[in-house]
């Protein structure tokens, strides 16, 4: 599946823009602030319902206007299917796949999955555990699509039993609660564990390639709770603590990917050139897990060639050339990317 046909109306810079791209590589070049990244943000947009940059949705509309408007063509073998999202400054989404309403976000994600890489990528290796656990959940979702009510069935037992700690409600109410947050947080736990397993000698084994000075990198995976305890006991050991601070201590909640290098936490000891390094590779782990599992993403790359030495360019480069995907890649030096993405299709952005 590609995206044949993209017309984008409102969305931040850009108020009218039609393309017809190329099922391989299609790059926009041009100075900076004409609207590149919002291109690809418009793509992430409609398939995740958030934007990889930090902002409200409202930035997104652009300011002289009330909505926004994302439509694409999507070609699927000889089939051509179109969606269209539309969000308005009042919050109101809708959404239509061909002649037919949609009523979920996670519909479009399904049907069209999207991975994008920013300058700001080093995220995942800098910032906190919330990084990495969206990294994970998006994975297995992309995958296996009723992950996301297992995860919902987790949130609700969750908010549940923080309000009924905060309320300090009855024993057998929270008793009641605590015995399906177990349940379901345990089947997540197991799924989550799985794609992991998957993922993470694909990541060793990238990071090696791209940039074997990293040394002594371990990867750990953190489920949330103690590994010599069962969630129950977990819980039981927690309950006063859960009661005093009305919020759950342990949980999948917190789980989490730790990343050591040399003993100690990458964010600590990582240049910031090497933390962008192991993200990518993070993500290009990531991409090459989907494909294995036969799904095959649309690859959103800002900035690609942003803070990456030629050697590290051109091994990325190789690794989504070799991905046979759909890219979309944005960049300011379009003599460099061109040559090295020989086949690609240019499109020159201008105010
Ligand atoms: N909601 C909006 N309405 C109008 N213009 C916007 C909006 N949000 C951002 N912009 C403008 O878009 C431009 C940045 O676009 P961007 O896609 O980041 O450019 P590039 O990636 O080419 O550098 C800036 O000029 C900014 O002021
Ligand atoms: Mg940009």
């Amino acid at each position: 599946m590609f995206i044949n046909k993209l017309k984008i109306t409102n969305f931040r810079i850009l108020q009218e823009k039609e393309f017809n791209f190329t099922e391989n590589i299609n790059i926009f070049h041009g100075d900076n602030g004409t609207g590149k990244t919002s291109i690809l943000e418009s793509i992430h947009y409609l398939s995740t319902g958030k934007s990889f940059r930090k902002c409200s949705f409202k930035s997104l509309i652009n300011v002289d206007f009330n909505y926004l408007n994302v439509f694409v063509e999507l070609v699927n073998d000889d089939f051509k299917n179109t969606i269209s999202i539309n969000k308005s400054k009042s919050g109101l989404w809708k959404a239509r796949f061909n002649n037919s309403t949609i009523t979920k976000q996670s519909q479009i994600s399904n049907l069209v999955p999207v991975v994008s890489i920013d300058p700001e990528v080093y995220r995942l290796v800098d910032l906190g555990p919330i990084n990495r656990r969206n990294f994970l959940d998006w994975l297995v979702f992309h995958v296996k699509h009723d992950y996301l009510i297992l995860w919902k069935k987790v949130q609700k037992c969750s908010k549940q039993l923080n309000s009924l700690y905060k309320s300090k409600a009855n024993t057998n109410e929270i008793d009641l609660w605590e015995k399906s947050f177990i349940e379901f947080s345990e089947q997540l736990n197991e799924v989550r564990e799985l794609f992991y397993k998957q993922i993470q000698p694909i990541i060793l084994s990238l990071t090696k390639h791209m940039q074997s000075d990293i040394c002594n990198l371990e990867l750990e995976y953190y489920k949330g709770w103690s590994e010599v305890l069962t969630l129950k006991e977990q819980l039981t050991k927690d309950r006063k603590r859960n009661l005093l601070y009305g919020q759950l201590q342990h949980g999948p909640h917190k789980m989490d990917i730790k990343i050591h290098v040399l003993n100690n936490p990458a964010s600590q000891v990582l240049s910031r050139g090497q933390k962008k390094v192991l993200s990518l590779s993070f993500y290009m782990a990531y991409i090459q897990l989907l494909q294995n599992h036969g799904v095959k993403p649309i690859v959103c790359l800002d900035d690609l060639d942003a803070e990456l030495d030629d050697n590290k360019l051109s091994k990325v480069s190789e690794f989504f050339i070799q991905s046979n995907l759909q890219l979309f890649i944005t960049t300011v030096l379009s003599n460099k990317i061109k040559k090295i993405f020989t086949n690609a299709q240019m499109f020159h952005v201008k105010h």
